[in-house]
């Protein structure tokens, strides 16, 4: 696991940009943290990072939001109200084995809801440090 600490939330943004500025087509992030912990912060940066105008929204009631307008499409779930097999209804794999759908970053908040994983993901752990301090440990894990 990497770790680092975001002092605030424009260091979670900023760190959201660069990687969505570098990540490559077909990334499944999979993001774990209680609620306020920074996860939707975070992928709004990485919206930002692709180049995506549109505000990135939480889908903590719409479960998916899809943006095509960056550099790669975005897909970002938010799998707070689903048990694991609700989880498996809306079929995430579709997003990380790219069937019928684009090659894009995969964003999956509340993914410890998640009935399976994909193959290779990274794993990002958010964790409130204080009032705006967040510490993140982070892991790419292939299988
Ligand atoms: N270092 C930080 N990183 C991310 N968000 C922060 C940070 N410090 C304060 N915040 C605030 O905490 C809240 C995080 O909310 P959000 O990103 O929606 O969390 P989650 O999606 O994990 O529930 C926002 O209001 C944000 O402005
Ligand atoms: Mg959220």
């Amino acid at each position: 696991m990497e770790s680092l600490t975001l002092k605030d939330a424009a260091a979670t943004l900023e760190w959201g940009r660069e990687l969505g500025r570098s990540l490559p087509a077909n990334t499944t992030l999979l993001l774990f943290g209680d609620l306020g912990a920074g996860k939707t912060t975070l992928v709004q940066g990485i919206g930002e990072g692709l180049g995506i105008g549109d505000p990135i929204v939480s889908p903590t009631f719409t479960l998916i939001n899809e943006y095509f307008e960056g550099r790669l499409p975005l897909y970002h779930l938010d799998l707070y109200r689903l048990n694991p097999a609700e989880a498996m209804e809306i079929n995430p794999e579709m997003y990380w084995e790219g069937i019928e759908v684009t090659p894009g970053i995969t964003a999956i908040e509340w993914a410890q809801r998640l009935p399976y994983k994909p193959p290779s993901y990274l794993e990002i752990y958010l964790e409130l440090a204080g009032d705006r301090a967040r510490n993140v440990r982070f892991n790419s894990v292939e299988m």
